[in-house]
Formats: structure tokens, C-alpha cells, sequence
């Protein structure tokens, strides 16, 4: 391992057989993690080129079980979002793109810092279930067409540890570590089309359209090199996506977009990513018939994707009544309103400092090394707290206008501190101009 550190600190290139060598050794603990620390430092430096990558994805995949899926001539295909604020695309367009014919099979992630995961999301649905047993999982895609589980740790565990590592070190926004811990959670996962939704703006890890086409084009270069039929989308994260952050309020909107309505931003973007999705899956010729059968699959209060979507969360045990009365009970509360200081346009809506506010006032968790909230117990989330945005960038208030609702439970007993931090990471990230 000495040997292999100082080889790529020179800038040299790695063989196939070496990182798999350091990504067996690392699994197994027999290369410790001081080792695997400056290795995964001499990366950030020094890069790693398409060949490197794909190998380091490989071993990384093959380091715990590989799914197979055997659904004849059905495409199994999965899509991948790289952290955003009120990203809740999942929600929409597994059951969108499910209901057009092309099996989805989903591991997603819980939410880290100012990014919510999906998985936290759906378990705001009361008595949802995100551990599915392989066979389960199986049964459901073969039944329903689409299942969306928690990470299994028997999957690319290589990858959790080196993960846990990078937080840790300064090692996270590399693009070759955060390419191959993707696509290697992918390919353990069997997807066999891969849509990639590659953010960058303030609330993404690429902060650059530059980086985020970079990252991009190193993913689609794994897929393609891994047989895996693979496309990738470029989008912005300087405000969120839609008006909702946090967990039921961005299922409630999710479920505005499925009944045919919902925030213009948002249904775009599940149009796109579904279009392409069922491109991957052999579910349309080509990009135009791909979007009018998603457009056609969104189509009013009844549409075949709102329906798929009640078929799934019955299927993993979730109770959409019960989530209904919880979250009408909760509206019935009065929000915190922050208001427009001056009258005027909308400049900033900032998706790093909302993201934050919304994990301040329990509607997430800091991340894998700690620090972020205080008195929120990390595991403790609420499924009701957030923001909701009352405007968009571009859009003209009055003064004392309500800028952005602030959602948190009265009951916490910090919950005044979780407002007055709240409060400061929005005063730096909301902008008025006159
Ligand atoms: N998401 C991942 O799964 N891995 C990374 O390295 C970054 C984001």
C-alpha cells in the first residue's frame, strides 16, 4: 500500500488489479485507515482518468452482494440525484416513470447536512417501510414495477467506509471519489439504465456548471464502460426545487405534481428525468415520445402516476389516510413567517442557507462527522418541520410580505433555538432588491 500511495501522489496511473488490491485490503482492515486517508488525498491532488475510475467502481461494487434482476426483456433502471434542496423527484418520477411500463429498483439515501434524502422523506408517510429484504424487493418490482429502499449495508460496503473516511478528511468533493461512490451503489444495485440528475449552484457539491458537466461526463464514461446504459442531465441548485424543504412537505408537494398540478420548476425537471429514464429502459424510441408518454402519465387529479404511487407506498406498508390527518392536523398550526424587509424583486433564494434552516428546525440531520445543530438528536427528525418558500426568485413583494414559512414542532423543547438558528441562516440567504 506504501508503494501504491506514492505511485498516484507522483501523478501516476494505477492498474486495475492494484485498486482492486487497495479496495480489498480496505474492506477486508488490512490496509488501515491512515493509509486509505493519504491515498484517498493523493486522488483529491492528483485525479484519477475514466480507466482508474471504472476499476475503482468495480471494486468498490464488488466489495459486497451484486443484485441480478431476471424480468425478461424489462429493463430495470434507477436514477441518481447528487444532493439538492427540495429534491423530491424520486417521489414523482418512480411511480411516473413505472407507471409507463419501465420497472424502477431504487436505493436511496437518508439526508446529510442541508440535503434532505428521499428515504426520510417516505418515512414521513406513517408505517412506510425502507427495509425491504432482497427477496421483497424483488417480488415488488416483478408485481408493481418499483420499489425504493434504504441503502442495504451488504451493498458496496467498501464504499460506506471510504465515504465515512472522505467526510472526515476533506476528502468528499473529489470528482473520480464521488463518481465511482455513485455509480458503484448503482451497479451493486443491478439498475441496468442509469439516469444521472448532476447538480451545481450553491446547494450542490459541484458548485460550477463546469464541474457538474465534468462529474457528468466521468458517470456516463463508467456506465457506458460497465455496460450499463447511462445519461446524464445537467441542473441548477442556486434555490430549491419547487416551494417545499422537508420531509412531508416535500411528499405533499410531490403529490401536487402526481395529481397534475404542482410548482412549474419542479414538474419540469420529472419530465425530463422520466423521458429519459424510460429512454434508457427501452420504454420510447427517443426523447420526444419518451416526454408525451411521461407528459401523458401526469395528466390530472387521477393520473396513472398518482395511482402507481398509492400501489407502492400500500405495497411497503405505508398509510397515506394517516398521513393526510397528520398533516392537515399540522397545517392547522400557524407557521413562523419571515417577511420582506423592503418592497421588491426576489434576488436571492439561496439552496445552501434554506437547506440549513431546514435542518435547524428538525427537518434533517449533520452530517456523518457531526457538528451542524445543536440540542437535535441526528437521528431525531421531525417529519412535519421545514420551510416552505411563498416566493421565487423573480418575484415581486410588498414590504412585510411572508418571504418564507417556517415549520417546526412547538412541542421540542429547544424550539426556540431551533428558530432563532433558523432565522440567522435565512437572513444571510434571502435577498430583496428594490
Ligand atoms: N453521494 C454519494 O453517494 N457519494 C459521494 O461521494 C457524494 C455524494
Amino acid at each position: 500500500m506504501f508503494e501504491l500511495i506514492e505511485k498516484k501522489r507522483n501523478g501516476k496511473k494505477l492498474s486495475g488489479e492494484e485498486i482492486a488490491f487497495i479496495v480489498q485490503g480496505y474492506t477486508a482492515g488490512t490496509i488501515p485507515d491512515c493509509q486509505m486517508a493519504a491515498w484517498a488525498m493523493a486522488v483529491y491532488f492528483q485525479g484519477m482518468d475514466t480507466e482508474e475510475t471504472a476499476a475503482l467502481t468495480l471494486a468498490m461494487a464488488q466489495s459486497g452482494r451484486m443484485l441480478d434482476w431476471h424480468l425478461g426483456d424489462r429493463v430495470v433502471v434507477d436514477k441518481h440525484s447528487t444532493g439538492g434542496v427540495g429534491d423530491k423527484t424520486t417521489l414523482v418520477v418512480g411511480p411516473l416513470v413505472a407507471a409507463c411500463g419501465v420497472p424502477v429498483a431504487k436505493m436511496s439515501g437518508r439526508g446529510l447536512g442541508h440535503t434532505g434524502g428521499t428515504i426520510d422523506k417516505l418515512l414521513s408517510i406513517p408505517g412506510f417501510r425502507v427495509e425491504l429484504s432482497e427477496e421483497e424487493m424483488y417480488r415488488q418490482v416483478e408485481e408493481i414495477g418499483l420499489a425504493v429502499v434504504a441503502q442495504s449495508t451488504f451493498l458496496a460496503p467498501a464504499d460506506k467506509k471510504l465515504y465515512a473516511l472522505r467526510d472526515v478528511t476533506a476528502c468528499i468533493d473529489s470528482i473520480p471519489l464521488i463518481a465511482s461512490s455513485v455509480m458503484s451503489k448503482k451497479i451493486a444495485a443491478g439498475a441496468q439504465g442509469i439516469v444521472l440528475d448532476v447538480k451545481y449552484g450553491s446547494g450542490a457539491f459541484m458548485k460550477t456548471r463546469d464541474q457538474a458537466r465534468q462529474l457528468a461526463d466521468i458517470m456516463v464514461a463508467i456506465g457506458e464502460n460497465l455496460e450499463r446504459s447511462t445519461e446524464a442531465l445537467i441542473s441548477p441548485m442556486e434555490e430549491p426545487l419547487g416551494f417545499a424543504v422537508g420531509n412531508s412537505l416535500e411528499v405533499v408537494e410531490a403529490i401536487e405534481v402526481l395529481q397534475g398540478g404542482g410548482p412549474e420548476d419542479l414538474r419540469e425537471i420529472c419530465l425530463d428525468l422520466a423521458a429519459r429514464m424510460l429512454v434508457v429502459g427501452g420504454g420510447a424510441a427517443d426523447v420526444s415520445r419518451a416526454r408525451a408518454l411521461a407528459e401523458h402519465g401526469l395528466q390530472g387529479t387521477m393520473s396513472p402516476a398518482w395511482m402507481k404511487f398509492r400501489e407502492f407506498v400500500v405495497a411497503q406498508g405505508g398509510d397515506l389516510e394517516a398521513f393526510r390527518q397528520r398533516v392537515e392536523a399540522r397545517q392547522c398550526l400557524e407557521p413562523i413567517y419571515y417577511r420582506s424587509p423592503n418592497r421588491g424583486k426576489v434576488t436571492r433564494l439561496d439552496a445552501l442557507g434554506i437547506g440549513q434552516a431546514a435542518m435547524q428546525l428538525g427537518a434533517g440531520r449533520a452530517g456523518l462527522s457531526g457538528g451542524g445543530c445543536d440540542g437535535i438528536d441526528p437521528d431525531g427528525i421531525d417529519p412535519d418541520a421545514g420551510i416552505r418558500l411563498c416566493k421565487k426568485c423573480g418575484d415581486f413583494v410588498e414590504e412585510g410580505e411572508p418571504l418564507v414559512a417556517l415549520y417546526t414542532s412547538l412541542s421540542a423543547e429547544n424550539h426556540s433555538r431551533r428558530v432563532e438558528r433558523a432565522w440567522e441562516s435565512l437572513v444571510c440567504s434571502v435577498e430583496c432588491r428594490e
